[in-house]
């Protein structure tokens, strides 16, 4: 897949998606979210992919945000247009089948900040910041920052941080769960890739419906939710990744997952 702000790497099971503006931070324009929906529409439909890792080019911004000189002139309409976009670029990778690793190298700001929420996992460099500073420009998160801060980290911390626009580093993200891991930057996409090799080498319908009981089960309530996970549960029993799982274990080796 060719983009003009996107790049995208398949190396063996393992997609690495590059938001690439260096001049802007990679800011998210139209284009680079029109981009990333075909891109994730695309890995979607891509079963020899089991795990997307997401980055931003250079060592500077994971993503600054939406990008403020495209949106400075939009109306009402046009706003309303471009944050829908954005949310549905945002809800593709949140609902991907494949799990999502966001590999935060930088500024999560705004927008970029909304993007990595979207992801299931977050990585941060040691030199990572995050923050949603959309009220210092008169407006607030469009690409659903409201939603998925406060149902990460809780309600009193996503308020704090959402009111004062204040940006927080890697550390402080750790400590809220914002991310789940800090480490030197030279070692991101390497911890990252580590990661996703490991999802990769599970059973990849097991994977796919543990991502899908979490994230639709957030939704739900406890008793729904929970019978929803016994009906993905009884499903893994009609796949061969389950015989071979259980077979594997009880003759002493490791499973051979077809996919
Ligand atoms: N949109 C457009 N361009 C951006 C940008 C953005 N979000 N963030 C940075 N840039 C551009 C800068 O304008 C600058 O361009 P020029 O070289 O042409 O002047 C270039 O990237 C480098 O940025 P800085 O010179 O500002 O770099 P810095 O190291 O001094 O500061 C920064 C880095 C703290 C990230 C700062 O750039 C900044 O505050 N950026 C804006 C962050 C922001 O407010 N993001 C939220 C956007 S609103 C949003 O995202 C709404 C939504 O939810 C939909």
């Amino acid at each position: 897949m060719q983009f003009n702000n996107l790049l995208c790497e398949i190396d063996g099971p393992v997609a690495i998606v590059t938001i690439h503006r260096p001049k802007a931070l990679n800011a998210l324009n139209q284009e680079t979210l029109e981009e990333l929906l075909v891109c994730f529409q695309g890995l979607a439909e891509n079963s020899l992919v089991r795990v997307v890792i997401i980055t931003g080019s250079g060592e500077k911004a994971f993503v600054a945000g939406a990008d403020i000189s495209f949106m400075e002139n939009l109306d009402v309409l046009t706003a309303r247009k471009f944050a829908l976009l954005g949310q549905k670029a945002l809800s593709t990778i949140e609902n991907l089948p494949q799990p999502v690793i966001a590999a935060v190298n930088g500024f999560a700001l705004g927008g970029g900040c909304e993007l990595a929420l979207a992801c299931d996992i977050r990585l941060a460099s040691e030199n990572a910041k995050f923050g949603q500073p959309e009220v210092n420009l008169g407006v607030l998160p469009g690409f659903g920052g409201t939603q998925r801060l406060p149902r990460l980290i809780g309600k009193g911390p996503a308020a704090e941080l959402l009111f004062t626009g204040n940006m927080i580093d890697a550390a402080e993200a750790f400590r809220l769960g914002l991310a789940n891991r800090i480490v030197p930057q030279d070692q991101l996409l390497p911890a990252c890739r580590e990661m996703a090799e490991k999802i990769a080498s599970r059973g990849p319908v097991a994977v796919r419906l543990c991502k899908d009981a979490v994230n639709s089960g957030m939704e739900m309530d406890l008793a729904r939710a929970c019978q929803y996970e016994a009906d993905h549960f009884a499903l893994c029993f009609s796949s061969d990744e389950q015989k071979e799982g259980m077979r594997a274990f009880l003759e002493k080796r490791q499973p051979k997952f077809q996919g």
